[in-house]
């Protein structure tokens, strides 16, 4: 087929996509949050559904309109994307995590809105370790052959860190981005490497999310075969 032609070699298969940024809250008012704005997730979401899969999206404090055609799922905390993830994975071909999941979250939740104090300097924030999803579903797959990805924005040796970071996870392909002034965070477009589990590296030249989400559904559809 022609570039730009959709061709639906995704049909009959069930994708999972995680998307946005948890959000892990402090009190009722407050969270400790990043700048993840969904649009990769999406975009991946939108390009598996024009491809005939069915799409489970798990999006996580995303402001964007939904995508048709597609499950979402709506979570607010790391905690609430794991059980999402897990039970959507159960039966899914491939779950690809382009959520910005929080490492560390709170450890305690205060019921009532955290007051200042007069003359008192503010109490420390103690952090716990969140669950960490992708090592998680890729250690314990939920069916044979499932096809999982990760993401990761890395600085410095850019591709020493996703390779160490691809064989840390166990995750089948890694996309990794670089991330700098103006990068990745809330753009319209992208520019990574995929690295495969399998040794591969596939480049994709700056452009829209969607031409980088094609290129990864191309490498699971590669898979999966
Ligand atoms: N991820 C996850 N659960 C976490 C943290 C990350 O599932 N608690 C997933 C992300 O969705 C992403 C991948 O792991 O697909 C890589 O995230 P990243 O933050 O780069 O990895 P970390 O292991 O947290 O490494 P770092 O210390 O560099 O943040
Ligand atoms: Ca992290």
């Amino acid at each position: 087929l022609a570039r730009g032609v959709t061709e639906p070699d995704l049909r009959g298969r069930h994708v999972v996509v995680s998307a946005g940024g948890t959000r892990e809250p402090l009190d009722p008012v407050r969270f400790l949050g990043n700048r993840s704005s969904g649009k990769q997730g999406y975009a991946l979401a939108r390009t598996a559904a024009a491809r005939g899969a069915r799409v489970t999206l798990i999006a996580a404090n995303t402001a964007l309109p939904d995508p048709a055609g597609v499950d979402i799922v709506r979570v607010g905390t790391a905690v609430e994307l794991r059980e999402a993830v897990l039970g959507a994975a159960a039966d899914a071909d491939a779950v690809v995590m382009a959520a910005a999941v929080a490492d560390f979250r709170p450890a305690v939740y205060a019921t009532g809105k955290i007051k200042k104090k007069d003359g008192q300097e503010p109490e420390p924030v103690t952090l716990v370790r969140n669950p960490d999803v992708l090592a998680e579903i890729s250690g314990d797959r939920a069916r044979a052959g499932q096809v999982i990805v990760g993401f990761a924005a890395e600085t410095d040796d850019v591709l020493a860190n996703g390779r160490a970071k691809l064989k840390r996870k166990g995750c089948d392909l890694l996309v990794v981005n670089e991330v700098g002034e103006r990068r990745t965070f809330g753009s319209e477009e992208n520019e990574a490497v995929v690295l495969g589990a399998d040794g591969s590296e596939t480049p994709v030249a700056h452009g829209p999310k969607e031409a980088l989400a094609e290129t990864v559904w191309d490498l699971v559809a590669e898979r999966l075969g």
